[in-house]
């Protein structure tokens, strides 16, 4: 690295609704490390690609929540592919490619306990460790199979269906040998849910999308699998089969909302005798090693497709893209190319 210092994205102020750009977000230079800098254990990371996440928006907020907010001033956290650059851990070498939460920043120094080495599967590519092999697509495998309890011939309903999250859920309820509807906000997503092997798929954008799903949904819902909560979440309520699972997975349409609404059909829960279950994916982390053999054998047997959107321009375009995830610029797993790749990584993609 020739550089003599890196650039990093700091948490400027909390925002109170959505991002604002150039105002929650701010850059920051800093000297760039180098091997002398390491401590025993700690490894000197050079990020290639950057995680997005709906759940990033509620890191911002200062609240109780699952995992303690980011503070103003700390660099915006996230989980990134990256090569080790220098290593004082036994564990990495320089050249390994490894997974972090390292954030947004074009280099980090992190413990090499916090690191883990990445790996090709058969069929897979690189950026997978981020997708369906990553947090994405364990929370898909955990939450439609432990929480979902999914059984051959339920009838699924997925919401933010053509997402990392949703489209492993749809591929892997079907593989299960379930009835799959997807919803989605694109009318190119609902075609390439259909590619998936949904059943049938419907773009909650379309003005009849309420009459469509009522249509739909005739046989009553087994599983709701909700990524997006609000109004989706209450047309679901309204077509739930007695004694039906409602996996509560994420609530996208409310997390830039500076008063979010909880469902109206709440009733519901009580005379259909819903079992709605939230969870977060960090629950099964015990099983994680399980689960991704699972989904590496899936991937290879070509049972499992995957899109994903990169999003060129280095952290300089981390804050837009996040911005456009709420806007559903992704299909499948959105990821910021954080340095443009010359030495390896870009002929395995
Ligand atoms: N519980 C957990 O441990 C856990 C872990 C990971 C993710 N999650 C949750 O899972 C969900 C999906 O996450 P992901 O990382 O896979 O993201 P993603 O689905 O790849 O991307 C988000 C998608 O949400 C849709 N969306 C945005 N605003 C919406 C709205 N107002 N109404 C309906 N859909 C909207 C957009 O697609 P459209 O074009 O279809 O609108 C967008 O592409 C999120 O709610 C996330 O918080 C939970």
């Amino acid at each position: 690295m020739a550089q003599s210092t890196y650039t990093s994205v700091v948490l400027a102020k909390r925002p109170a609704a959505e991002i604002v750009p150039g105002e929650t977000f701010a850059k920051k230079e800093n000297p760039m490390p180098s091997e002398k800098d390491l401590k025993d254990d700690q490894v000197l990371i050079e990020n290639l690609y950057l995680s997005l996440d709906p759940a990033m928006r509620g890191w911002l907020n200062d609240r109780r929540s699952y995992i303690p907010p980011v503070q103003i001033g700390e660099i915006m956290r996230g989980m990134a592919i990256g090569r080790v650059v220098a290593s004082k851990s036994p564990k990495h070498k320089v050249g390994d490619y490894v997974t972090a939460t390292s954030g947004w920043t074009e280099v980090a120094i992190v413990p090499a306990k916090e690191v883990t080495p990445l790996e090709v599967s058969a069929n897979g590519k690189v950026t997978d460790a981020l997708g369906v092999l990553g947090l994405t697509g364990l929370t898909a495998y955990f939450g439609i199979l432990e929480i979902g309890q999914i059984k051959e011939g339920d009838f699924v309903v997925v919401s933010g269906a053509a997402g990392a999250t949703g489209s492993v859920v749809c591929q892997i309820a079907k593989l299960k040998g379930a009835k799959v509807l997807g919803l989605a906000g694109t009318d190119d997503k609902v075609q390439w849910l259909k590619e998936l092997g949904c059943d049938a798929a419907l773009n909650y954008k379309d003005p009849e999308f309420a009459s469509k799903f009522r249509e739909s949904t005739k046989d009553l819902i087994d599983v709701f699998f909700d990524n997006v909560g609000g109004d989706i979440l209450d047309l679901a309520l309204s077509r739930a089969k007695p004694f039906s699972r409602f996996v509560m997975c994420g609530a996208i349409s409310q997390y830039n909302s500076a008063a979010p609404v909880g469902p109206k059909n709440f009733a519901m829960i009580i005379s259909m005798r819903i079992k709605l279950q939230g969870f977060i994916v960090f629950d099964f982390a015990a099983k994680y090693a399980e689960a991704r053999k699972e989904l590496s054998q899936w991937l290879a047997e070509g049972k499992i497709q995957r899109k994903e959107t990169i999003i060129k321009g280095g952290l300089n375009a981390a804050e837009q893209a996040l911005l456009d995830l709420y806007k559903g610029v992704n299909t499948g797993k959105l990821l910021v190319e954080v340095k443009p790749e010359e030495s390896g990584v870009g002929s395995r993609l």
